[in-house]
């Protein structure tokens, strides 16, 4: 049995890693701030929790002892928030996961798995971009994760701790906090149960590739536990959409005839998009949640909260 310690294990995507570890028959400790709603219900007996905060770097450590595989599932922003405050981003990502990562390799912690991002490939020219393309990061955000990922590799060179890089496309699901208004497919469903107008920022035309938290978190589980030579993978749907005809889905799925506003505001990058063969063919891993049943899954699950 792995020891495993999911830091982030409440969010969206680390309570699923959580609840994937525990079928796998792990001992998982989830560590988290907590503020927010309870995801872990399912799991809860099954698990260690430990409430603190990744920047403070007595609970992290604290939270390492004992432990072989570390899921590392926490960012304090989100691209948005991360270009109204780019000294907060540096100082409440970057130095923490120096911190995890050194105490990691003190306290003989075998593998890091790092939930960084597509967006660190910004507007690089090879699309769908491939892993090796040329990270091009166009927000605080992305250039933290950049940066983390190469502390990962850093410290495996120097110390020799093992790691995978997970780039994941746009996530959501069910468990997403829709009142604080964070992501798309949440935003969109959440206004649609209440009968107000979807809000597209921009003309409609960006596209993403949208994936199912669970699939992600099965993408995560096989990084963490295969042994591939291969190191950063994608991980996505490998289907695009447009942000209008999502819009269209999510009306169609209400069955109302709900309005659909676009506000005239730049997007951060017109089309994020990646390729996903790698992780298909070296983790043996294909995403199973289509489009149309996770927002079914979303409308069943935010109905309650409505
Ligand atoms: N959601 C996406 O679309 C997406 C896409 C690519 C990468 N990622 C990355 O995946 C990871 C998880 O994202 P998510 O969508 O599950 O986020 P989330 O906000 O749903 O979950 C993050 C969890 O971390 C906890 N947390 C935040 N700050 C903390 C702190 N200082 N101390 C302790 N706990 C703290 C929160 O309580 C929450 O439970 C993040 O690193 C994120 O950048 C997310």
């Amino acid at each position: 049995m792995n020891n495993c310690l999911v830091l982030g294990g409440n969010g969206l995507i680390g309570s699923f890693v959580a609840e994937k570890l525990v079928a796998k028959g792990c001992n998982v400790r989830v560590f988290d701030k907590f503020t927010g709603k309870n995801n872990l219900k399912a799991i809860e007996t099954k698990i260690e929790k430990v409430k603190g905060d990744y920047i403070n770097q007595k609970d992290v450590r604290q939270a390492l002892d004992g432990i072989e595989y570390v899921f590392h599932c926490i960012h304090t922003t989100v691209p948005r928030t991360s270009i109204e405050k780019p000294v907060f981003d540096a100082e409440t990502n970057i130095l923490p996961s120096i911190n995890i990562l050194r105490d990691s390799c003190e306290l003989g912690v075998k593998k890091i798995v790092y939930l960084s991002s597509i967006v660190v490939y910004g507007n690089t020219k090879t699309i769908p971009a491939k892993e090796n393309a040329r990270l091009e990061p166009m927000t605080p955000y992305a250039v933290s994760k950049m940066a983390i990922e190469k502390y990962i590799e850093y410290f495996n060179r120097v110390y020799g701790i093992d790691y995978a890089i997970l780039r994941p496309t746009t996530s959501y699901g069910e468990r997403q906090v829709v009142s604080k208004g964070t992501g798309v497919i949440a935003n969109f469903v959440f206004n649609a149960l209440r009968n107000k107008p979807i809000v597209i920022y921009g003309n409609g035309s960006s596209e993403k590739d949208f994936l199912h938290a669970e699939d992600l978190a099965s993408g995560v589980i096989a990084a963490g536990f295969n042994k591939s030579r291969f190191k950063i993978f994608n991980l996505g749907s490998g289907k695009v959409i447009s942000l209008n005809n999502l819009a269209e889905k999510v009306k169609k799925a209400t069955g109302n005839n709900i309005e659909i506003n676009r506000l005239n505001k730049a997007c951060e990058v017109q089309r994020l998009v990646c390729d996903i063969s790698r992780a298909c063919s070296e983790l043996d891993w294909k995403p199973k949640i289509s489009l149309d049943e996770g927002i079914k899954r979303c409308f069943a699950k935010f109905k309650k909260d409505v």
